[in-house]
């Protein structure tokens, strides 16, 4: 030690005083009542105070420019002062210590570790900190901090959490009341797992959850698609890893303060936000935000949607578990078929998409795991009652798993994710994308699809509409399915699975003179079966994201299909990589090779054209209403009906934009499947399908049939119209029969073929909910009832989709058809 060092520290102390008069506090000074502690920009300010009608004294931290006195943390909380003669000061054991007038301790930091030459200061952040003066090399390490001991208020930066190496955990605590900061009831922390997520609690009740951190946000949390999320107030996230678990965030514009506080009379967590021009805090946040917000009002296994009357809605495959009153769901709800674990063939999955996930006390987190491997593992367990994706980016990663009964579920249309429930039916596996609350919400679905979720992922359909019990025949390697009544025609249908080697023989190994064409997902091939029988076979292309299991059940589904005016589905083959579909023959090959060639459209007079149209219309009437799944096509086109001997129409490939996965948020392919120039404008601009976006097609259809032309080929010389702006001028005009094939003069019945021309437009009107369903389509195709004037048709121009547009959605053209898949920008 000598004379230099001590001039060093002498000159050190003197700078030190001199740079930080007001926010920093050195163990030979003292900060009695009445005097305080400003941070160096003056945002808070830290001293003595009493509340309104109490005389006690504490020492807190509170905003120095804010005229509301805000008080964001009290330092002896449950140990008031009572008079003001009292002085923090540091010790010499580097304690933070508030003294009475007599020199006792009246509340002390308990630091344990002994610094050269503490300091208090208080940083630009709020947080007080005492941290030791000598070591320059450890300035932002501290002895102690206020923001490890948070009151009623979160502040920006500062952790709610916990270090899972210490075990410490950063709880805010809301004040007993507003006389009286000591820490009340009302709490709000993180549950430590490998699956945490934020909880308010009473007491030991939980009040609220926030859902687990999917990657980007809370699970229970609103995406919002307000400015607020592209213009954010504040940032906020979850850091995760070995050596803690905590919730922050922070300010993105200094001058905005915004801070979260706990208002126990209300029981709720306020994110509030000083407004300087009118002078006051504005609320801009609460948590919970309503009755579904708050915990588990529904019991287990129940939805609730706050805009729904019942609230709570059994999920579908459930029942109330109370028997008497099925209004009453208080105790939740109990599977409709008891769950039948690990008996092959029974119990599957069901996707419920747009919900919070179920609270996490009893699940499992596994990051690595992709949504197969989770499914089997869920499966497997026969406590396991759901699975899911962890975290949601990159079309989602990782595996949770629930276990035991799911409580606390609800709809958040707008961000919610997909969970899958264990169901006791396994035909439900993955294929059902009910929307949590399919009943009545296809207008949210419209909005899910339309705002939220990339615009071009379709989601759902098919809510089955009726829950039929089956019995289950038989369990082998042949899955065995039960008609139902409606179907009428098999009492029970084995969908046989051929093995690959089977197929390769049949098909030559796929040589090219067996192929019969390339359409949406794979080529065709034409093979014969040892047994003479012969087969078309669709091979998919591998791309498609979907597990084996979901794709078999969605054969299978769409095999039980069966109307006289589509594609028998004979098969499927799975194996290795290869999947591929069975149908039976059509020597007579697509429609398209009629209508359009100017040789054999002489063949198709008009009573056969006409009898192709209605047929078609009944074919899809059926995917779409009749049959017990609601099928929509998505690719009605020329090529896709086929033609058996005597010329009878068959609809091909529907179905296939579930089984190949369209549906499904998975992988990072969220596909728009169809045909450019046959697809509804709301489903190429908006990635919005529906049965109405069928009848779209299928009025194009009606017209190609009608005129012989295709849809996009037409160019008149006059104007830049397609087939459908070409029809709609002549129909405006009145010279409708212009539009018909010349080769039809000698076989047309006008006013039946005016009538189809009148329909087609019909069903090419812009808005979806103008046109007709298929069900009135038949109708109005089968008598002659006074039609509808129609509006103008959506797409009269061929270039509504403009490079431009394409370009931004990364298109593909999957085939030299014009089979597009469009990949949604991310
Ligand atoms: C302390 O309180 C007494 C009366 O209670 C008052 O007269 C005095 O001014 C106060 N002193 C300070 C420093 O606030
Ligand atoms: C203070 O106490 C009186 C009497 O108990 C009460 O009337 C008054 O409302 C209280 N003031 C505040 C600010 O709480
Ligand atoms: C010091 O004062 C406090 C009250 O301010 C009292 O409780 C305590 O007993 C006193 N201690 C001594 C040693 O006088
Ligand atoms: C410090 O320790 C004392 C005695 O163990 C305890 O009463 C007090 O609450 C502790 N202070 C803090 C701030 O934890
Ligand atoms: C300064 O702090 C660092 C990191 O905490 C520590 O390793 C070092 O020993 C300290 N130096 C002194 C002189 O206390
Ligand atoms: C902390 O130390 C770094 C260099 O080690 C220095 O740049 C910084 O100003 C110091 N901060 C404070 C608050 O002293
Ligand atoms: C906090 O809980 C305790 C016991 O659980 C209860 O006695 C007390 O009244 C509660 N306090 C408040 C403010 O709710
Ligand atoms: C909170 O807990 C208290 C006492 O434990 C209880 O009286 C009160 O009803 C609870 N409030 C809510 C909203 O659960
Ligand atoms: C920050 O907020 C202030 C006050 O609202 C505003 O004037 C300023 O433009 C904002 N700055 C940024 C970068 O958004
Ligand atoms: C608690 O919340 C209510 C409703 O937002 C509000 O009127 C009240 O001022 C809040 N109390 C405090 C102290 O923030
Ligand atoms: C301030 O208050 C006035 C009237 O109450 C209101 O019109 C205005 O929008 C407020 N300003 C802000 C920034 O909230
Ligand atoms: C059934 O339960 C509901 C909700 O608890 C109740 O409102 C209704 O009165 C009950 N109905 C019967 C018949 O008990």
């Amino acid at each position: 030690m000598t004379i230099f060092t001590l001039i060093v520290a002498i000159f050190n102390l003197l700078l030190l005083s001199k740079a930080s008069s007001t926010d920093t506090l050195t163990i030979s000074q003292s900060l009695p009542d009445g005097t305080t502690l400003v941070s160096k920009d003056e945002t808070f300010e830290l001293g003595f105070f009493s509340l309104r009608n109490s005389t006690n004294r504490y020492l807190g931290i509170w905003f120095k420019n804010i005229p509301i006195k805000t008080v964001v943390w009290v330092a002896n909380r449950d140990h008031p002062l009572n008079d003001n003669t009292s002085k923090l000061t540091i010790t010499s054991e580097g304690n933070l210590v508030l003294l009475t007038k007599n020199r006792t301790v009246h509340w002390s930091t308990n630091t344990t570790t002994k610094p050269r030459r503490p300091i208090l200061q208080l940083l630009n952040t709020g947080n007080l900190v005492l941290r030791d003066d000598n070591n320059k090399s450890n300035n932002k390490s501290f002895l102690w901090q206020s923001f490890d001991y948070p009151g009623d208020t979160l502040l920006p930066g500062m952790k709610l959490g916990w270090n899972r190496k210490t075990g410490f955990d950063r709880r805010v605590t809301a004040w007993k009341n507003w006389d009286d900061p000591s820490p009340g009831n009302f709490t709000w922390g993180i549950t430590i797992s490998n699956n945490p997520e934020m909880v308010l609690w009473n007491g030991s009740f939980k009040l609220h959850r926030s859902g687990p951190w999917n990657g980007v946000r809370f699970s229970g949390a609103f995406a919002g698609s307000n400015s607020l999320t592209t213009h954010p107030l504040y940032l906020y996230k979850l850091i995760n890893n070995e050596k803690e678990v905590y919730y922050t965030y922070t300010s993105t514009n200094k001058s905005v303060i915004s801070i979260v506080v706990m208002n126990q009379t209300l029981l709720s967590r306020q994110r509030i936000i000083w407004i300087p021009e009118n002078a006051t805090w504005r609320l801009f946040q609460t948590a919970p935000r309503d009755i579904c917000d708050t915990y588990n009002p529904c019991g287990s296994y129940a939805n609730c949607m706050v805009d729904s009357s019942p609230v709570c809605q059994c999920l579908e495959g459930f029942e109330p578990k109370s028997s008497e009153n099925a209004t009453d769901l208080s105790q939740g709800c109990v599977t409709s078929e008891p769950w039948r674990c690990r008996v092959k063939g029974r119990d599957g999955f069901r996707r419920f998409v747009g919900l919070k996930f179920p609270d996490t006390t009893n699940s499992w987190v596994n990051r690595s795991m992709t949504l197969e491997e989770c499914r089997d593992k869920c499966w497997e367990n026969c406590s396991c009652t759901a699975y899911a994706n962890v975290d949601v980016r990159g079309g989602g990663s990782g595996c949770s798993i629930w276990f035991g009964d799911l409580v606390d579920l609800k709809v958040i249309a707008q961000s919610g994710q997909d969970l899958y429930v264990r169901v006791a039916d396994s035909r439900t596996v993955n294929s059902q994308d009910v929307h949590a609350d399919a009943k009545d919400h296809r207008k949210k679905i419209a909005l899910l699809v339309g705002t939220t979720v990339p615009p071009i992922v379709l989601v759902i359909l098919l809510a089955i509409v009726y829950h039929y019990r089956r019995k289950r025949k038989h369990e082998g390697e042949n899955v065995s399915v039960k008609k139902d009544e409606a179907g009428g025609e098999v009492d029970s249908m084995e969908l046989p699975l051929f093995d690959l080697a089977t197929i390769v023989n049949a098909t030559n190994n796929f040589s090219t003179d067996n192929k019969l064409g390339q359409g949406g997902f794979g080529p065709v091939y034409k093979g014969v079966l040892v047994d003479g029988q012969e087969i078309a076979v669709k091979r998919l292309s591998r791309s498609s994201g979907q597990g084996l299991t979901e794709f078999k059940n969605e054969v299978i589904l769409c095999a039980k299909l069966q109307h006289r005016n589509l594609v028998k589905v004979l098969g499927c083959c799975i194996e290795e990589e290869e999947k591929m579909l069975l149908y039976e023959y059509m020597p007579n090959k697509s429609l398209d090779s009629f209508i359009f060639d100017s040789a054999k459209s002489k063949i198709l007079d008009w009573s056969k054209r006409f009898h192709i149209l209605c047929a078609t219309a009944r074919g899809l009437l059926y995917l779409h209403q009749d049959s017990r799944l609601r099928i929509i096509h998505r690719d009605l086109k020329a090529s896709n009906i086929l033609l058996d001997n005597n010329l009878n129409p068959k609809i091909s490939d529907f179905g296939l934009a579930r089984m190949c996965g369209g549906d499904q948020i998975e992988g990072n392919t969220n596909r728009v499947v169809g045909t450019y120039g046959y697809m509804a404008p709301e489903y190429v601009i908006h990635g919005l399908f529906s049965t109405k976006s069928d009848v779209f097609s299928f009025g194009i259809l009606l017209l190609e049939i009608i005129s012989g032309k295709k849809n996009r080929e037409v160019t008149y010389p006059y104007h830049s119209h397609n087939l459908i702006g070409h029809a709609w001028k002549l129909w405006i005009e009145g010279i409708p029969e212009k539009l018909i094939d010349s080769c039809l003069e000698d076989s047309c019945i006008l006013p039946e073929a005016l009538r189809c021309i009148h329909i087609g437009l019909l069903c090419l009107q812009r808005q979806p909910n103008d046109r007709p369903d298929m069900a009135s389509v038949v109708v109005m195709l089968s008598s002659d009832n006074d039609l509808l004037q129609p509006q103008e048709p959506g797409f009269l121009i061929d270039r509504v989709l403009n490079e431009e547009e394409l370009r931004f959605r990364s298109q593909t053209y999957s085939t030299n058809e014009l089979t597009i898949s469009l990949l949604d920008a991310r």
